[in-house]
């Protein structure tokens, strides 16, 4: 651990992304707020970090995606109604955030990962800080975060999630160069963000949960267009291998990707599997076809 070791406050929600990969379902809808049984994408990475000790969540939203703001706050009609009725108010406490708990930022231009989470420097300040992309619908127990925290305790500075990707498909990530393995951690010695199958370092890909140190925002001041020309987050945490401990760590967890489509449908399926109240009657359909 470094002696600049400070605890993990904050959690970036990068969510101004259009979602084109879900359209028209995204058209007016923000693909956060798609729903896996019975709560949005962004309840789950929200519960995942609130499991994991984030106190201060960050949205970095973008136009039309104000509902996801709205989904956190209190719903005065429906508390009320529902306690007339004498009905639970469990499930719309979840999705309440407490007194200061959630500030939004905006990115009002789509210029890419990293250039998202740049948008939130200024809350973020001189903390370590968590980033978690929605769209990776982490099943685990602990959490996904929770179990980079455990790590991020033992080694301290950057921690990105991965997992071995098809070599087919490395170019739809970020690609690590790797060092030594020890347990669930390998030390990062290089890191490309979506490489060609024949130039990929390895088939070890960046996946949506990542603990940054404050320093990748100055780097992020001066990034310029990489891949697909936009800003990315992994060309700016390259720049700090060798500076800081960089490692990739593999958690006991489910990867889901909900920004495609059927990656949306599996985890649907998966999560209603887990559930008692779901599981037969699924279970029943499935065996059926
Ligand atoms: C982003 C990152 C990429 C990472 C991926 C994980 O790409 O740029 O490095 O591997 O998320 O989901 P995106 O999927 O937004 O194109």
């Amino acid at each position: 651990m470094t002696d600049s070791f400070k605890p993990l406050r904050k959690a970036v929600f990068p969510v101004a992304g259009l979602g084109t990969r879900l359209l028209p379902a995204t058209k007016t809808m923000p693909k956060e707020m798609l729903t896996v049984i019975d709560r949005p994408l962004i309840q789950y990475a929200v519960d995942e970090a609130r499991e994991a000790g984030i106190e201060q969540l960050v949205f970095v939203t973008g136009r039309g995606k104000s509902s996801l703001v709205d989904y956190f706050d209190v719903s005065f009609e429906l508390e009320s109604t529902m306690r007339k009725k004498g009905k639970s108010l469990e499930a719309l406490e979840l999705s309440r955030a407490d007194f200061g708990e959630l500030i939004s930022v905006r990115q009002q231009q789509p210029l890419g990962l990293g250039h998202a989470v740049w948008c939130a420097r200024h809350v973020v300040g001189d903390e370590p800080f968590a980033v978690l992309l929605p769209d990776d619908l982490m099943a685990g127990t602990p959490g996904a975060l929770a179990q980079m925290v455990e790590a991020y305790n033992r080694v301290g500075g950057n921690i990105v999630c991965a997992e071995e990707v098809a070599r087919e498909k490395t170019g739809s990530y970020g690609i690590v160069t790797p060092g030594a393995t020890n347990g669930n951690l390998t030390e990062v010695r290089g890191m490309v963000e979506k490489p060609a199958p024949d130039v990929a370092p390895s088939r070890l890909g960046v996946i949506g949960r990542y603990i940054l140190q404050p320093e990748v925002m100055s780097v992020l001041d001066q990034q310029e267009p990489g891949a697909g020309g936009e800003i990315q987050l992994t060309d700016a945490m390259a720049k700090l291998i060798g500076q800081q401990p960089f490692h990739a760590v593999k958690v006991d967890a489910v990867r889901h990707d909900c920004g495609d489509k059927t990656g949306y449908v599996l985890a649907t399926l998966a999560l209603a599997l887990e559930r008692d109240d779901l599981a037969p009657t699924v279970r029943e359909f499935l065996a059926s076809r």
